[in-house]
């Protein structure tokens, strides 16, 4: 059987398409930083892989609450990894500082500039120590039907206003929820303990937010101007890398996936509105 955690999220929501007999749990049915309460859930429903799309993902917020942030995103991930059942556990391209200037691969060193990036990668550590069969699938700017995301903010102001400021100076790729739920659907049956490991998963293609933005409105049919300013222009709590391309070689060979373009992802997404 099939745990999902955090399953009223972005991605957890786009998995209840794709793996309906799975057991969803979201934090009112199981809080994972509870240790006692996880080993329970696992143990009488007899799960045998968690797929965890439980986190704390405010970026600018986690800024003012670290503990809060370190339970759910390491304490959390730690409690599920050592509940004896397989793990796909999500994490991020924050991890990166974004000093880069080509596809981070998944051994890069990583270096946080954020309390976010920092907790996600000390859950990735937990994860790869307590779980023998555990694959984690860091992914990027993250956007779906579903919660709050750059795609529907765009959509939303794009609407009201006639023009609109974008960040052009941070690179990275947008990924579409449910092409991400679909690889991991994909993964399920080749999860074994010789494909432990860190892995890397975007859609195709790289875009600034600006560029993003620019195709919202585009494919939106929404007239608003988007014009490109640097980030020192939009100051927020947390840093974010500059650059955080993520190389999906190794995910792509090891587990036999074809990744749509990012702006194949955007144009199915739209769809759903
Ligand atoms: N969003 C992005 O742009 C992005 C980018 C890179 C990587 N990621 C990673 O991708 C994964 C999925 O992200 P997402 O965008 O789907 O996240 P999301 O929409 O924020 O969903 C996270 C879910 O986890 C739940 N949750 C919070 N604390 C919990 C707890 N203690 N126990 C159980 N559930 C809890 C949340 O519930 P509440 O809403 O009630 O708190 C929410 O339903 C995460 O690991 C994230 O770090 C996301």
């Amino acid at each position: 059987m099939f745990l999902i955690t955090g399953s009223n999220g972005q991605l957890g929501s786009e998995l209840k398409k794709l793996l309906p007999e799975a057991v969803f749990a979201d934090v009112h049915e199981l809080d994972i930083t509870d240790a006692d309460a996880v080993k329970d859930y696992v143990s009488s429903r007899k799960i045998s892989t968690i797929i965890n799309c439980a986190a704390y993902t405010a970026v600018d917020k986690a800024e003012d609450e670290p503990e809060l942030a370190r339970r759910i995103n390491v304490d959390g991930p730690a409690n599920l990894a050592a509940s004896g059942a397989k793990i796909i556990h999500v994490s991020t391209d924050y991890v990166f500082d974004g000093c880069g200037h080509r596809p981070y691969k998944p051994e890069d060193d990583a270096s946080p500039v954020s309390v976010y990036g920092k907790t996600k990668l000390e859950g990735e550590k937990k994860v790869l120590e307590r779980a023998e069969t555990a694959v984690i699938i860091r992914t990027a700017w993250l956007y779906s039907e579903f919660g709050n995301n750059f795609v529907k903010t765009m959509r939303r102001l794009g609407a009201e206003k006639e023009s609109l400021n974008v960040v052009s100076d941070q690179i990275g790729t947008p990924t579409y929820a449910f092409d991400l739920a679909q690889a991991i659907v994909n993964i399920l049956p080749q999860l074994s303990s010789e494909k432990r490991g860190i892995y890397h998963f975007t859609n195709e293609g790289v875009s600034s937010w600006y560029d993003f933005a620019v195709e919202i409105m585009a494919l939106s049919g929404l007239k608003c101007k988007v014009l490109p300013i640097p980030t020192e222009a939009y100051p927020t709590k947390a840093k974010r890398p500059f650059y955080s391309v993520l190389d999906k070689s190794k995910i792509k060979e090891t587990f036999h996936l074809c990744i749509p373009h990012w702006k194949e992802g955007l144009k199915k997404c739209l769809q759903q509105f």
